[in-house]
């Protein structure tokens, strides 16, 4: 486990566009690790294999889901760098296609960072956080309900191989 100088450990979630799944996924993991009382010790960011959207905010349905579900979201849209897969600790992945992308930029040392999200998801092990951009409101809850069951597995497997 790699910590940053001041003890952070950070994670970047990763999608296509970075203005629904990925901004969505970085602000349940903000308010979960808040209310849990460790948000002190993470880093969250979000951007995207994408460059449609840059220095956008997130879609408007990203942003009616979240307050919905009653999570604050704000987040300036980006890319992904070379460099984001050697300052994150975790870089966790939205489905294959992001996945792909993002191993083809990362060298042997970064590969051990780089996850499925649903890796963490006990319900469907490594299959693909679905993307609603051409979806509709039913499905950005859907996603909301699959990111907030992969955070808690994300948060439930740091805390069995972390130090406390
Ligand atoms: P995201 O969804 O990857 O979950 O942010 C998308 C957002 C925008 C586009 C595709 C997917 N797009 O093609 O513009």
């Amino acid at each position: 486990m790699v910590t940053h100088p001041n003890n952070r450990i950070t994670v970047l979630f990763v999608c296509l566009g970075n203005i629904c799944r990925s901004p969505l996924a970085e602000a349940i993991f903000n308010d979960k690790v808040h209310k849990m009382g460790i948000g002190a010790r993470f880093e969250a960011d979000s951007c995207g294999t994408g460059d449609y959207h840059s220095g956008q905010q997130p879609d408007p349905r990203t942003i009616k889901v979240a307050n919905k579900n009653g999570i604050a979201i704000s987040h300036a849209c980006r890319q992904l760098v070379t460099k984001d897969l050697d300052v994150f600790d975790f870089i966790l992945a939205m489905d294959q296609s992001n996945l792909k992308n993002i191993a083809q930029r990362s060298n042997k040392q970064n590969h051990h960072k780089i996850f499925m999200m649903r890796y963490f998801d006990p319900q469907a092990k490594d299959a693909d956080v679905p993307d609603p951009y051409y979806g509709d409101d039913r499905d950005f809850q859907e996603v909301y309900e699959i990111l907030d069951r992969c955070i808690s597995g994300f948060l439930r497997h740091l805390d069995e191989g972390v130090d406390k």
